[in-house]
């Protein structure tokens, strides 16, 4: 009886175990994913869904997303300015190029680091998700040239930036301002 007894304990342990496992790693695989007739197609649909071509990809919103697909996600040397320095939208075929797949998924699931790249959103992508992302770029192959690597705050630049914080004009300033304090 007490061996039935300490039986049962050590498999509702193991079950308890288990399902914290999996409560760690399957929250991605069970997020809600893009459903198409191929990775490939999937991953094209989310990085233009998805808003990437928005940044990492040069003259996108000037020609109304009308850039063929061979100069897709090859970076931009436009860089974004604030108090984190400056930061460049980086050439994710290069990127893709040089990393495995699981490389590639670990990093959209667990980097944290510089805006405006929207980590917070990309750490929440189901992992078949992000998969079809790297199968996507490593379709296109790689092209263009590296970025730069962005610099720390106060560090000097030499490349046209976005300031990330808009000046305010002082007229607008004393009016915000006194709502504020009301
Ligand atoms: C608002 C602009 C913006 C958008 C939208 C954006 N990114 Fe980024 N991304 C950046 C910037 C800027 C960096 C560089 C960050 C740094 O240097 O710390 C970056 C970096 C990255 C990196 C790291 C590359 C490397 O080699 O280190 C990956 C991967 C990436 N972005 C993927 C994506 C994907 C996929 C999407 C779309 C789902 C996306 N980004 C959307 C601005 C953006």
């Amino acid at each position: 009886m007490q061996g039935t007894v300490r039986f049962s304990m050590s498999v509702w342990a193991a079950v308890a175990l288990g399902a914290a496992a999996l409560a760690g790693c399957s929250a991605k695989s069970e997020a809600p994913r893009v459903v198409a007739a191929s990775e490939v197609a999937a991953g094209r649909y989310l990085v233009t869904i998805g808003g990437c071509n928005d940044c990492h990809t040069q003259g996108w919103n000037t020609s109304g997303g009308k850039l063929p697909e061979g100069q897709w996600l090859t970076g931009t040397k436009v860089g974004w300015q604030g108090p984190w320095g400056v930061t460049y939208p980086q050439n994710l075929r290069l990127t893709a190029a040089k990393m495995t797949e699981a490389e590639f998924v670990h990093m959209l699931h667990t980097r944290t680091d510089r805006p405006p790249m929207p980590w917070m959103n990309l750490n929440r992508m189901n992992e078949a998700d992000a998969k079809a992302i790297y199968v996507f770029l490593r379709s296109l192959g790689p092209a263009g040239e590296a970025m730069p690597a962005g610099t720390a705050p106060g560090e000097a630049v030499t490349t046209p930036v976005i300031p990330v914080e808009p000046p305010t004009p002082p007229s607008t300033r004393a009016a915000n301002e006194t709502k504020v304090a009301k």
